[in-house]
């Protein structure tokens, strides 16, 4: 048998049922399988999502998590990329058992090797977030990821910088020689962002052409939206310049209207990090990228997002991480470290 974290009703966190300290038996690998000793985690906004949406009694106790870094335990007979005794980070998949438990199977495809210089709580901040915003940025806006000198002529505007996702395509869109405008509305997290490579930053509390006109900006060159689609996409259609790029990876509650871009002919793409996984294509792509994210992370080329770490890892403590990251506000990242407890 194993430790793990898991709930059997959809609850507010306020509730000491919403997330409970359970045992499940132990899982075994097989084919590309890998069984990991997750070691650390964090929570984002899916997680929260999945726990409140709903309102059935579950027969089966359900385990969130989608972002961990552990250590191979055991590997399944057609594993080739890992051997038991690796330290890994990964995301995992929304279709499979998460990673609030002291062991997870996931598919070797998915996974990157950690970080060597990050602890345990920094690695596991990174993966869901980095993945969504390279592939955002680097296969949604196709945004040339070897060219430079075209990406210093342009410009991207994030709304969102300072959340988990922002805080990574931030850094990764000026790693890419994009100049960066991104949002937020706090002082710490105007802070946050100019420390994570925005070089302009705008509140998304008030309206954001006026305020991107007033930098001196009369459109750009891409948007991606990280945040209330909705809420920005009028102001979107009205920045984003002739023949750019929009992106967004938040679900819109409304009907989001695709015809402000016709006459700027402009390209809008939808991130999910799920998809691949989901539908089952191109899965060592994001092993590759998170292995890419290991060495900029180990080179210092990006810095980790961690803000926040709970010890040990007990469903009291991932009640915390949870209530912290429905509040909406979080900058950066909350983890939920080891050992279990
Ligand atoms: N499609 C995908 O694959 C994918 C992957 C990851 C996340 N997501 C979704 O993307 C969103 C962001 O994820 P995250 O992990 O970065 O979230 P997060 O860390 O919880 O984001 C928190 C930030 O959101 C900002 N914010 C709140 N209201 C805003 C608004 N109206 N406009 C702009 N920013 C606002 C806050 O800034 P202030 O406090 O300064 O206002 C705060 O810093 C979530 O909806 C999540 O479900 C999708």
């Amino acid at each position: 048998m194993m430790k793990a974290i898991g709930f059997t009703q959809h609850l507010p966190i306020t509730d000491g049922h919403s997330l409970e300290d359970i045992e499940l038996p132990k899982p075994a690998p097989t084919g590309h399988d890998l069984l990991v000793n997750v070691q650390a985690v964090s929570v984002n906004p899916v997680d929260t999502g999945t726990r409140g949406a709903g309102h059935r009694q579950l027969a089966q106790p359900k385990v969130l998590g989608w972002d961990a870094v552990g250590t191979v335990d055991a590997v399944g007979d057609q594993v080739t990329l890992f051997q038991p005794g690796d330290r890994v980070f990964y995301a995992g998949s929304y279709k499979r058992s998460g990673s609030d438990a002291e062991y997870q199977l996931v598919d070797e495809r998915i996974v990157g090797h950690a970080p060597q210089k990050l602890t345990d709580a920094q690695a596991a901040a990174v993966p869901l977030t980095s993945l969504t915003a390279w592939e955002a940025l680097f296969e949604k806006l196709h945004i040339p990821l070897d060219d430079r000198q075209t990406n210093q002529r342009h410009t991207i505007l994030i709304i969102n910088g300072a959340g988990g996702v922002g805080s990574m395509a931030t850094q990764l869109a000026d790693w890419a020689g994009i100049h960066v405008i991104a949002t937020a509305s706090q002082p710490e997290s105007i802070e946050w962002v100019k420390n994570h490579h925005a070089e302009i930053v705008l509140n998304h509390r008030q309206p954001l052409p006026a305020q991107l006109h007033a930098a001196g900006y009369k459109n750009v060159d891409y948007i991606l939206n990280l945040s209330h689609l909705d809420e920005h996409w009028a102001e979107i259609a009205e920045m984003i310049r002739p023949d750019g790029w929009v992106a967004a990876i938040t679900e819109n509650r409304r009907g989001i209207d695709l015809q402000k871009l016709t006459r700027k002919r402009a390209t809008f793409a939808w991130e999910w990090m799920f998809s691949k996984s989901w539908y089952g294509y191109d899965l060592a792509s994001q092993g590759a990228i998170l292995n890419r994210i290991a060495g900029l992370l180990d080179a210092g080329t990006l810095q980790d997002t961690l803000t926040k770490t709970l010890s040990p890892l007990n469903a009291a403590n991932l009640r915390q991480a949870h209530a912290l990251v429905e509040s909406g506000h979080m900058i950066g990242k909350v983890v939920v470290a080891g050992p279990w407890a």
